[in-house]
């Protein structure tokens, strides 16, 4: 990589107007001295989603996301800081005078020199498929006859490779092109004294970065006969690492933000097929399994992602590892399957497009359920294969972020094998202990929001009331201490945290005590000095309120490791309320949510049975709404 000179970073970071940078991604309406709008890194439908054209940065109150246009470039894009720069220098025409450094410039222009000739590749396959007459009478037919318009073609930059030992490489020599990168590309084999093209007689695919430069190429040829093999690809090399690379995803990623939601697929023409047909927040992963790497593009863009099978049962099992990935990157998976002998592509084309989208929402299962469903039938009858499932199933489960959704999922796997809900929670205690001697979160991985936690039997209740009590105190803590200050543009902070709290019940009696104080003082004047509380005439709540106010805190913790541009400390104060208040709701409706399962287990009456299935729902439902506005995946 190359350097850019510092005063070129900072004259981009002052001419880089974060509504301008903004405004590229997201429609913002104005609302006091900030810029609203929903948020562009997690689903939401209320804009949480702030900017601030003064400071200059960023922060959306529901995910927690923040900082200036840098930063913003770089979540949005999914790209680094220097690319970051370079695209901002772009759109605000900053010459960027880059610094020369021999060695990072040779290594600089050679992945330049590699992506100028890919692209020049892509163009002259483009070429030969529209106006050569290899391309008009083999290649042109073949798509068209595969059902692709002339737009998608043009969309996804397909093209045509001539059948002839060296097409693009005396061409792209012929133009001054060097050797060395079209070896290094892999798009000439250099073999002995011969050189020939690596792709010849196949339709191309071109495979594109998240910003659209061609890294490399599919090609797919138009023989049925075994003698060649039907894609040959591109090989690794300085621009194009596969494991980092999804296939579609430079043109799905709008789709994919704004639907919050990935389709994964296992071809390059099932991504050009569903496109074509309205479905277009898909990508493929190629044929290859799932890696960390594309696990964590994907998750730039949306937590959900469904993965739509082929329909043949030895495929499927192959892959259920690489779901497991995509669990322990805290996404939340749903499964599809499609008929036998049936890929999305030739069913979009079977039955068309809005019976395939009815199709999609009709079949898709969450992935736990599948999995377990699939292997319960396998291990019918054989114990020895049954036991073998559960600890499978249970090690899927063990990457599920969320507990509320653990709890279901065993439920569910207990009901589907006919066991013991207890005995498989005894069996996972068992397994995630063992889990724990090994290091399990992978470095640089989305984090899951919380330590996977064993699970406790019903009756022991003690750390759920832990939990609560925790949060409690924090809702507290912030009351107590700051229910004389304000908040950005002089809201006072006291009843603005008190409207955010929704007359919510405090389970802790102390705490209840100290909120019903807080709402009696909040009558008379939207400001209530802590010495209201130092000198209050009752002793307990006088201790429990010197207590707080005396504990060292720190406003957000997680500020370094985000790397956040550090704003004002009425912003923070205002994120960390935000934050607490979503937190204890989100620990309320678990607690709820658990009480009512318990219920449900005793139960005997259907007319109620139904009723607090009924309110179950709803608790779900608004544990989902809490969960996305704090950033939390839950699964639907
Ligand atoms: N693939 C590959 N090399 C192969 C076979 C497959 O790289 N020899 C990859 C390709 O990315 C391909 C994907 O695996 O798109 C899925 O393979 P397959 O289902 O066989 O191909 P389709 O994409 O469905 O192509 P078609 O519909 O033309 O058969
Ligand atoms: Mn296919």
């Amino acid at each position: 990589m190359s350097r850019i000179p510092k005063e070129t970073v900072d004259q981009i970071i002052a001419q880089a107007d974060i509504v301008e940078v903004v405004g590229d991604f997201v429609s913002l309406k104005k609302k006091g001295q900030n810029m609203w709008a929903p948020c562009p890194f997690h689903h939401e439908k209320s804009p949480s989603f702030s900017v601030s054209p003064g400071k200059g940065i960023y922060k959306c109150f529901g995910c927690g996301k923040a900082g200036n246009s840098v930063q913003f470039i770089m979540d949005v894009e999914g790209i680094g800081y220097v690319e970051a720069l370079k695209y901002l220098a772009r759109k605000f025409s900053i010459e960027i005078q880059e610094e020369e450094t021999p060695e990072l410039n040779q290594a600089q222009s050679d992945r330049e020199s590699q992506y100028i000739l890919s692209n020049f590749a892509k163009e002259y396959f483009q070429d030969v498929l529209l106006n050569h007459e290899q391309g008009k009478s083999i290649g042109m037919p073949y798509l068209q006859e595969r059902g692709l318009s002339v737009a998608t073609i043009k969309k996804f930059e397909l093209g045509y490779s001539l059948e002839a030992w060296d097409g693009l490489t005396s061409k792209a020599l012929a133009q001054g092109y060097q050797k060395q990168y079209l070896e290094s590309t892999g798009l000439t084999i250099f073999k002995e004294d011969k050189q020939y093209d690596r792709f010849r007689a196949r339709v191309m695919f071109p495979i594109h970065n998240v910003s659209g430069r061609v890294l490399g190429f599919g090609g797919r040829t138009l023989k049925s006969n075994d003698k060649t093999p039907k894609y040959v690809n591109s090989p690794e090399s300085d621009i194009y690492h596969k494991s980092d690379v999804l296939y579609g995803l430079y043109q799905a990623k709008q789709a994919i933000r704004s639907q919050d939601l990935c389709y994964m697929v296992e071809g390059y023409l099932d991504v050009i097929s569903l496109s074509q047909g309205g479905v277009e927040n898909v990508v493929a992963s190629s044929g290859t399994s799932l890696t960390e790497g594309q696990i964590k593009l994907i998750g730039r863009y949306t937590k959900n992602i469904t993965v739509l099978y082929d329909g043949d049962a030895a495929g499927i099992k192959a892959s259920l590892r690489g779901i497991d990935l995509i669990l322990e990157g805290g996404l939340n998976v749903n499964v599809v399957l499609f008929p036998d002998k049936e890929d999305p592509d030739s069913y979009i084309r079977r039955v068309g497009d809005t019976a395939f989208k009815n199709y999609i929402n009709a079949n898709a299962k969450d992935f736990i359920s599948f999995k377990t469903e699939l292997l319960s039938q396998e291990a019918q009858h054989n114990p020895v294969k049954k036991a073998e499932a559960i600890r499978d199933i249970l090690e899927s489960i063990a990457k599920v972020p969320d507990s509320i959704k653990r709890a279901v999922f065993f439920q569910q796997c207990a009901t589907i094998f006919g066991i013991e809900e207890q005995v498989l929670i005894t069996e996972y205690n068992k397994l995630i202990k063992q889990e724990r001697q090994k290091p399990v979160v992978p470095a640089g991985f989305i984090p899951a929001e919380e330590p996977v936690a064993e699970v406790k039997p019903a009756e022991d209740v003690t750390s759920d009331d832990a939990i609560l009590l925790h949060h409690e105190r924090e809702v507290i803590r912030l009351l107590v201490n700051y229910s004389a200050s304000k908040l950005p543009e002089d809201t006072p902070f006291l009843p603005y945290f008190l409207e955010q709290l929704e007359d919510l019940e405090f389970k802790t009696p102390i705490y209840s005590r100290l909120y019903n104080i807080f709402k009696e003082a909040a009558a008379y004047s939207p400001f209530v000095s802590p010495d209201y509380f130092i000198n209050h005439p009752d002793a307990e709540v006088r201790q429990e309120a010197i207590s707080l106010l005396t504990e060292r805190f720190d406003l957000s913790p997680n500020w370094e490791t985000h790397q956040i541009f550090v704003p004002k400390e009425v912003e923070l104060l205002q994120f960390a309320a935000d934050t607490a208040v979503l937190r204890l709701k989100w620990r309320n409706v678990q607690h709820m949510i658990r009480e009512n399962m318990e219920l449900l287990k005793v139960e005997k009456d259907p007319g109620e049975v139904t009723k607090q299935l009924t309110i179950l729902k709803t608790l779900q439902q608004y544990e989902i709404e809490i969960g996305s506005q704090l950033g939390i995946v839950v699964s639907r």
